[in-house]
């Protein structure tokens, strides 16, 4: 199940670890509280301009954020359904819990795990016009609930403009086990996309939409789509001369592999949050590959690491999709890699009308989002309007 708790790690949890997390009791508001008193004599730039709520809960995220995967394995743990549940509760009668459980298995033929993912919708299902999310996660966290407030407020704004959005948001699987390597979470990810056409949507009303880990899953579609995967793996065949009417990659984790041979955002960036660099280390090694199968890892690790396929892998992308945008803090850890990202794989096939970046000032990894996490609306970020506009753009020009 997707999010199910993860026990790869629990014989290897020392009482180190178990000391490191009770700590947490004090450091966490040990560290807000010295950067509440230090604030008023930090030097100010855009990002000190946010809110100092929305800064202490990125502080909260740094401070999690540096614990060992052993450690973050003793926090507690929900799935994507139980958080999407707990949300749905907490607005009900407004909004019901709309779900579709999707099952699939990896590998027929072969030894045959089967896992599902659930599409979780954001108010009703609404398939005229769909955006389909894959959330973020490192791919060891399940999707958190400031993303359904997020896609919430979107969804009501662009309702007062008379556009209908359906909106789904994938639970896939994630862990730092060998059931959640990859390429489960692109078997589900095919798997939901042909959901959608398989309900009547048209692929020419479909948004994709990825965030960090989940932008990475987008690419790992896309290149899935142009390029197939070489394992047992269902293809995605799309219905021909259809393409999707857009994809938005928001702090998109495209690097997973040393990411500092892209630039130096990733050790300068202080106040993003850490975006650990062993997850990136655990997703890559427990790709099955050599022994565990007849592909090698050379030839699977351009879809986990997409900043490393092949130029020409992207080439045929504006045949499958109509426009990209693209967008990553200044103040991001994963700028540099994003940047790069864009400049060589989608810049030279999407041009300038149908491919856009946008480098938000003061901005962190997944900001647009952040906010969410203790507003109820942006806080001040420029960036949630312009992709807002963005997409409905892409949903009007039709
Ligand atoms: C997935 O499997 C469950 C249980 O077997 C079933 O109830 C459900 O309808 C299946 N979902 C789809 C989309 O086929
Ligand atoms: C792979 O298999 C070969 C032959 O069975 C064996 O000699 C080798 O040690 C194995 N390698 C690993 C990494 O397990
Ligand atoms: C942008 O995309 C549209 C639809 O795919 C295409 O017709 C158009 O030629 C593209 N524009 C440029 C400048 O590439």
């Amino acid at each position: 199940m997707s999010g199910a708790g993860d026990k790869t790690y629990n014989e290897r949890i020392s009482w180190k670890n178990r000391l490191n997390v009770a700590f947490l009791f004090i450091r966490i508001p040990l560290t807000l509280l010295i950067y509440t008193l230090s604030s008023p004599f930090v030097p100010s730039n855009v990002y000190t301009a946010k809110p100092l709520k929305r800064r202490l809960y990125d502080r909260f995220v740094q401070v999690i954020s540096r614990l060992s995967i052993a450690e973050s394995a003793l926090l507690p743990r929900r799935s994507g359904l139980n958080v999407y549940q707990q949300w749905i509760k907490g607005r009900s009668p407004d909004l019901v819990s709309v779900v579709d459980e999707l099952n699939v298995s990896v590998n027929e033929g072969k030894e045959n795990p089967s896992t599902s993912c659930q599409l979780l919708w954001v108010g009703p299902k609404q398939t005229d016009r769909v955006i389909l999310h894959f959330p973020g996660g490192a791919y060891m966290f399940p999707v958190s609930e400031m993303v359904f407030k997020f896609w919430r407020y979107a969804q009501l704004e662009w309702e007062k403009q008379g556009l209908k959005v359906g909106i789904a948001v994938l639970s896939y699987t994630v862990g730092s086990g060998k059931d959640a390597a990859f390429p489960i979470q692109l078997v589900q990810a095919t798997r939901a996309l042909k959901y959608l056409l398989s309900m009547g949507c048209d692929l020419s009303n479909i948004q994709l939409v990825g965030d960090s880990a989940g932008g990475n899953l987008v690419a790992q579609l896309l290149l899935h789509a142009a390029h197939p995967v070489p394992l047992p793996i269902p293809p995605l065949e799309l219905p021909a001369g259809a393409r999707l009417r857009g994809v938005y990659l928001m702090s998109p984790w495209v690097s997973l592999c040393d990411s500092e041979q892209w630039g130096s955002s990733i050790r300068t960036k202080d106040d993003d949050i850490k975006t650990g660099r062993s997850w990136g280390n655990i997703y890559i090694n427990n790709i099955p590959n050599g022994n565990d199968s007849d592909v090698s890892l050379s030839q699977l690790l351009p879809y986990a690491d997409p900043i490393s396929a092949p130029n020409g892998w992207y080439s045929s992308l504006p045949t499958i999709v109509d426009r990209i945008l693209v967008s990553a803090g200044k103040e991001e850890r994963l700028l540099d890699p994003v940047q790069t990202f864009f400049d060589t794989k989608i810049q030279p096939y999407f041009g300038d009308t149908n491919g856009t970046l946008i480098l938000q000032d003061g901005g962190i990894h997944d900001d647009p989002f952040l906010d969410f996490a203790v507003a109820d609306e942006p806080l001040e970020n420029s960036l949630t309007a312009v992709i807002l506009g963005w997409i409905a753009e892409g949903f009007s020009n039709r």
